[in-house]
Order: C-alpha cells, then structure tokens, then sequence
C-alpha cells in the first residue's frame, strides 16, 4: 500500500506557490524541532481588507513538508489574516486526506511558519490579532536552537 495518497503526491510533485515574495509584507522562518527541517513563508497583505494576496514558501523540508506547504498557502490565499491565523495544521492534513503518524510534525512546520509571517506581518504594521494571541515566537527558542521562528522577520533573541 502506498504510504502517500493522491492528493499529497500531487503537492509534492507540482507544488503551488514555491518561492520567495520580493518585499514582502511579513516573512516568517521556522525551524521543526522534531527534525531540524526548515520553512519560509513570506506574504502579501491588503492593509486596507486585511486579505493575504498572495503567499509563497521555501522550505529545506520533506515530501510531507512540502505537501502541507503547498496546500497551506492555497488554503489562505484570499483569506483575512483572522481565518489564515484559525486554520490549523490539523485542517491542513485533512485537506491533503491524511498524512502517516510520523509525518505528523511536517504539517506543523508549515503551519507555524504561516504564523511566524504574520506575527512579522502584525508587528511592522501594528496590528493585533486574537489568533496570534497563544503564538509566542520566542517560546521555544530556550533549549533547541532549532526551534522557534528565526531568520531576519522572527528574530527577537
Ligand atoms: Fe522534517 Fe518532514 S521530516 S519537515
């Protein structure tokens, strides 16, 4: 039995939205803790609607990272950053028809790094969201170096 279904290898074969925004309005990096593996995502965003425009992401990750990536930025593509910041790596999942156990983690990675581009976002604009409200950027930089969001937007050591 094949370990990925349909909808996951096609994200991974021709994933959507790869690359890098130039001038981004938030630009978040984020470091798995459970595997090191990083994730770029940077975003545009209608300051006036607060509609995310246009999202792409960079990631040295896995087939299952970047699966979840691919299917996470059109997810949120023409969302308001409140809906982006609601779903969660769980949906993410669902959407792909599910991911094995152990890849688990890789959904997270691209979810948190959304996060992390719109908390860089939130902060150079000014702007409070309720859904950025558990989302503390710094959290898990104490032990592991990997974690936590890092790179030029999160970096608040
Ligand atoms: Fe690292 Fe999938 S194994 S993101």
């Amino acid at each position: 039995m094949a370990l990925y279904n349909d909808t996951v290898m096609d994200h991974f074969m021709n994933p959507r939205n790869v690359g890098e925004i130039e001038n981004p309005d938030g630009k978040g990096v984020y470091g798995s803790p459970v595997c090191g593996d990083m994730m770029q995502i940077t975003i545009k965003v209608d300051e006036k609607t607060d509609v995310i425009t246009d999202v792409k992401f960079k990631t040295f990750g896995c087939g299952s990272a970047i699966a979840s990536s691919s299917m996470a930025t059109e997810m949120i593509i023409g969302k308001t950053v409140d809906q982006a910041l609601a779903v969660t790596n769980k949906q993410i999942v669902e959407e792909l028809g599910g991911l094995p156990p152990v890849k688990l983690h890789c959904s997270v990675l691209a979810d948190h790094a959304i996060k992390c581009a719109i908390y860089d976002y939130a902060q150079k604009h000014g702007k409070t969201y309720k859904g950025l409200e558990g989302f503390d950027p710094e959290a898990d930089d104490d032990d592991e170096q990997a974690e936590g969001c890092s790179g030029p937007s999160c970096d608040k050591k």
